[in-house]
């Protein structure tokens, strides 16, 4: 359940330039890109999984953690630097621990699709035929 792509860093005396290529890094076609920052430290998110959505979580700045759960396996995974995090369609994820400065950025294979979103776990755990 736990995938990275690792997007390639180009440091020198100037800082760090890190470069995330498509269509050779995703494993889909991206079409949304969205950010995430002033996280809440103490405030957990997502608690949700997608029917097709399939996206990958990078920290640009500082570090977070994520639970993966695919309704029979439960991980959690902290995301820094240069990994990048697959979340895969019909995976439940949540994210927390944000560290003060973290920044994420999020490339996404669709649109946003409220339809897209099983927002409820036990709703999840049917549709992975859990439940
Ligand atoms: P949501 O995906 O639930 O956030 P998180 O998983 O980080 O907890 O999105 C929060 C709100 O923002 C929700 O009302 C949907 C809206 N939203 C958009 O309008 N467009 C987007 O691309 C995203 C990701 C969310």
């Amino acid at each position: 359940m736990v995938k990275f792509v690792s997007a390639s860093q180009i440091n020198d005396a100037r800082g760090n330039l890190t470069v995330v290529e498509f269509p050779q890094l995703l494993p889909f076609e991206c079409q949304r890109t969205y950010f995430l920052k002033s996280l809440d430290p103490d405030l957990r998110r997502g608690f949700h999984a997608h029917h097709e959505l399939r996206q990958v979580f990078f920290c640009v700045q500082g570090s977070c953690m994520v639970l993966l759960d695919d309704g029979i396996n439960k991980v959690d995974v902290k995301i820094e630097g240069e990994k990048g995090l697959i979340i895969d369609k019909m995976v439940w994820h949540e994210m927390y621990h944000f560290s003060k400065d973290c920044v994420i950025a999020v490339f996404a294979s669709d649109v946003y699709k409220e339809s897209d979103y099983i927002r409820e776990y036990d709703q999840f755990l049917k549709h992975v035929g859990k439940k």
